[in-house]
């Protein structure tokens, strides 16, 4: 019986580990960003739902963030998602991660860091291969993963994987295919998402928490509110006083606040192919602060005390501004100009 115990314990050792692990178990990994700047401030920009060969003013947003990103020294740029069109990309060397991206994106003050979520369009093609480090070979800007972190000066921000919990996608996905490697089974990567984000918020010491994600929680746009990610992570950011969630998936520009609390909702989905012309402004109605519906990108600079976000349409403009502050009590003073 010893002899059979010594013999099968390795086999026993393995066997709990892969069950313990498997393959879609979620860790959020962290980046440090160190500010450069005196004030120990960070700044970057937002663009989301842009990758058309540039297309659809998707040139034109970018020159413009070219500009901004200069004027306010950014330290990276964040995608949230969709970021090739239609079906994401084919695989590693797919022409459209240059033509829609290498190629676009050519300002100096953007050859910095981007951190990219996959979008609901990025999942109809091959999204192995837009994770893939192979990329970074191509450009090195690249930094697209499912779930991370990246601690940049006084804030964390927290990149959540949010296409696989929209049940549509699953139960009725007519003619579109996901690719759902390294997801199923469904259950365990969203509990384990859930559980890691919970886990990483509780720990996370940062002055400003902020989140991205490429769904939607509150929009008076074309695809409204996403319930599934309204049922399951904006509870999970109340409980923790995340400060900002920033989505794209509506292509347009948006700013809402929290019915309960500070948070602050930010679409910046305006990368290119934009004027929907659906907007539902019934919905919302008081704590909807601005809608544009077009091209844009928004920019956040965050300091120990404040915070600053600004949006930009097609021409470089500045159409809205937010500036967010923390007292010592903790209580945050919100303020528009
Ligand atoms: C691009 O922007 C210009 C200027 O606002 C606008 O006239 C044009 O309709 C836009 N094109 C598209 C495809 O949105």
């Amino acid at each position: 019986m010893a002899h059979l115990l010594i013999l099968i314990w390795p086999l026993l050792i393995t066997t709990c580990f892969s069950l313990q692990l498997p393959s879609n178990v979620v860790e959020f990994s962290k980046i440090k960003h160190h500010s450069k700047k005196r004030d120990n401030s960070i700044a970057f920009l937002v663009v989301g739902d842009w990758g058309r060969d540039g297309n659809f003013n998707q040139s034109r947003v970018a020159t413009q963030m070219g500009f901004i990103g200069k004027k306010l020294g950014i330290d990276f740029v964040i995608s949230s998602g969709d970021n090739f069109y239609d079906n994401g990309l084919k695989d590693v060397h797919d022409p459209a991660f240059q033509t829609s991206f290498t190629n676009i994106y050519t300002a100096k003050s953007l050859q910095k860091p981007w951190y990219a979520v996959l979008g609901n369009h990025d999942y109809q093609g091959n999204a192995v291969a837009q994770l893939s480090p192979a990329l970074k070979k191509i450009d090195n800007r690249w930094n697209c993963k499912r779930n991370f972190i990246v601690g940049a000066g006084s804030a964390d921000i927290f990149f959540v994987d949010t296409t696989p919990f929209v049940n549509k996608y699953f139960d009725n996905p007519k003619k579109q295919k996901f690719d759902w490697r390294n997801v199923l089974p469904r259950e365990g990567y969203l509990s384990s998402i859930l559980k890691s984000l919970d886990s990483a918020l509780k720990k996370s010491k940062a002055a400003w928490k902020i989140v991205v994600g490429h769904h939607t929680i509150r929009s008076i746009g074309y695809h409204g509110d996403t319930q599934e990610i309204e049922a399951h992570i904006l509870p999970i950011l109340e409980a923790h006083n995340v400060d900002m969630y920033i989505n794209g998936h509506d292509h347009c520009l948006q700013h809402l606040s929290n019915e309960r609390g500070s948070m602050q909702f930010l679409t910046s989905g305006g990368g290119s192919k934009a004027w929907k012309n659906i907007i539902h402004y019934g919905v919302h109605k008081d704590t909807m602060h601005f809608y544009h519906d077009g091209q844009g990108f928004i920019s956040v600079k965050v300091t120990r005390n404040k915070a600053e976000i600004a949006f930009y349409d097609v021409f470089g403009r500045n159409v809205h501004h937010q500036k967010l502050e923390k007292r010592r009590s903790k209580k945050l003073i919100t303020s528009e100009d």
